[in-house]
């Protein structure tokens, strides 16, 4: 089943999110409709905080990039609990989107390189160090259960210019050919 993505704006994607126990009933449906809404939306990772679930819940199918980023080429990571290291300084500059913030791109500086360690859907525990675009990805998806998103980390000019298309989506005021779900309106 498709879900609505939850768009910026929604306080879901502000909170930070809650550790994913084993006994939390109805996860692998979950994780079905998180697969099911990011492939039609035709993202390459999805958070549970963007369909309006404050958990510590990632999928991610970098495959699509795989071209592109060798090191994306059928990688495909169900992330619960997922902890990030940062291996070392060096940072890189590159254009990222995001399905809670339709329209937009812009650039990002992050580590290369990374240390992930989670459990997957049946809590067995992975670590792995992973670079590159995948690391991008990862970074990403992990800021959302952090209640970030990816303009967080953009300068305030470039925040400034984007201004008037980050209101259109707050106040509902964009078309999306994917199911979504808008901030509530805030009272006069
Ligand atoms: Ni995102």
């Amino acid at each position: 089943m498709k879900l609505p993505v939850y768009l910026y704006g929604h306080p879901v994607l502000r909170k930070v999110a809650e550790p994913v126990t084993a006994d939390r009933e109805g996860l692998k449906e979950l994780l079905a409709n998180m697969y099911e809404t990011m492939y039609a939306s035709e993202g390459v990772g999805l958070a549970a905080p963007q369909v309006g679930l404050s958990e510590r819940i990632v999928v991610i199918d970098a495959d699509p990039v795989g071209e592109t980023f060798p090191e994306c080429a059928g990688r495909k990571l169900t992330l619960i609990n997922p902890e990030i290291e940062v291996l070392d300084g060096e940072r890189v500059s590159r254009a990222e989107g995001c399905l809670s913030l339709p329209g937009l791109s812009e650039n990002v500086g992050r580590t290369e390189h990374i240390r992930l360690r989670w459990v997957d859907e049946n809590f067995e525990a992975h670590e792995e160090e992973i670079s590159g675009f995948l690391a991008r990805i990862v970074q990403h998806e992990c800021d959302h259960l952090e209640g970030k998103v990816y303009i967080d980390h953009i300068s305030p000019i470039r925040k400034q210019l984007i201004r008037s298309k980050l209101n259109n989506i707050v106040g509902g005021k964009i078309r999306c050919d994917y199911p979504v779900r808008f901030a509530p309106r805030r009272k006069a």
